[in-house]
């Protein structure tokens, strides 16, 4: 595979590029790392892309500005969030020798608090947007290690469609890789959203606890035969196979989650009451399996017979606000001429 295209836009007083990647839904999930300061998961996790959930991030570096101004959705960030943006640029500074502070303006085309990690989409955009201002040659891999500097699951959000992320000892070995292209499989991931408050406990404190618990080392053993049984799905595109590892997962990673020392709950009434229905309706032959991140919407995949009937009966449910209907979609690109 070759380098991604960069186009930096440059002038003597400005670097500016832009960028945007998708939002992607874990099958097999990251929770917890092997090292936190490099990000490096503790397991190995598969995931699928999204086309509607995607975030445009234009980096600008310029010489007269004294700190990185970072805006998402027209809201400045400040303190830690602030932070991180800030310390990942550092990243890309030190590759290109520069020090130029910048200027990032991010929007993310799904809703704030829509129960997608903007995260995923966010760091992957930020990572190709600014690599591209500096003219950095990287090839895809290498983006996708930087890009997990920022958040694990950004590395997943380079590539489109199917993605593997490996964990590894050393920073070069924990990066994804593509597996299939979105065309492969037409998987849908109806994103039922229950709740659009913040959550409590972001999920990078979240990593730091998932070792507390009792069910981590368990999990960390068990996603390693599920990724082996979810990669066959994958190629012999077994829905029922896939969704069982899929829902698994979910179930191992909130088991942690629950146990860890402080418990973290992320799921809500309407969460289970989505998490029975799904059960449900496989008890009467559809095609539909759940997956739960950091919180407490609910990814139900399913295929394309089932998508509407399914979206429908979802919205009719007491206390479903949204349901937001995803296929597979393209990774991270630079916008050659973005928009003004
Ligand atoms: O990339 P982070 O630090 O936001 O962690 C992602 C955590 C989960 O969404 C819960 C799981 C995953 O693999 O995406």
């Amino acid at each position: 595979m070759g380098e991604i295209r960069l186009h930096p836009r440059s002038s003597a007083s400005e670097l500016r590029a832009t960028a945007e990647a998708g939002a992607n839904i874990a099958l097999t999930k990251y929770w917890g790392n092997a090292d936190a300061d490099l990000r490096i998961p503790a397991n190995d996790s598969v995931s699928i892309t999204l086309d509607r959930a995607r975030t445009v991030t234009t980096v600008a570096f310029r010489p007269d500005l004294p700190e990185d101004e970072v805006t998402v959705d027209g809201r400045a960030l400040t303190g830690p969030a602030w932070e991180r943006v800030s310390r990942h640029l550092d990243l890309l500074r030190g590759r290109a020798g520069i020090a130029w502070r910048a200027q990032v303006v991010s929007r993310n085309n799904f809703p704030a608090g829509a129960g997608i990690a903007a995260s995923a989409s966010g760091f992957a955009a930020l990572t190709l947007a600014a690599a591209a201002t500096l003219g950095l040659a990287f090839s895809p891999r290498d983006l996708s290690r930087l890009a997990r500097r920022g958040s694990g699951s950004a590395a997943r959000s380079v590539f489109g469609g199917f993605v593997l992320l490996h964990t590894g000892v050393r920073d070069e070995d924990a990066f994804a890789e593509p597996l299939y292209a979105p065309d492969w499989w037409d998987i849908r991931d109806l994103i039922v959203v229950v709740s659009r408050a913040e959550k409590a406990v972001p999920s990078g404190e979240g990593h730091h606890l998932a070792p507390t618990s009792a069910l981590h080392q368990a999990r960390v053993a068990r996603v390693a035969e599920l990724n082996r049984q979810l990669l066959d799905a994958l190629s012999r595109r077994d829905f029922a196979a896939l969704g069982q590892v899929a829902e698994e997962d979910a179930l191992l990673m909130h088991a942690v989650m629950m146990t860890s020392r402080p418990s973290l709950i992320y799921w809500l009434p309407e969460t289970l009451a989505v998490i029975h229905r799904v059960q449900a309706w496989r008890r009467e032959g559809i095609e539909a399996y759940f997956t739960i991140d950091a919180g407490p919407n609910v990814h139900v995949l399913t295929l394309p017979p089932y998508a509407d009937r399914l979206q429908a009966d979802l919205r009719a449910l007491p206390g479903v606000q949204d349901v937001i209907p995803c296929r597979p979609g393209p990774g991270a690109s630079v916008i050659p001429n973005p928009a003004e």
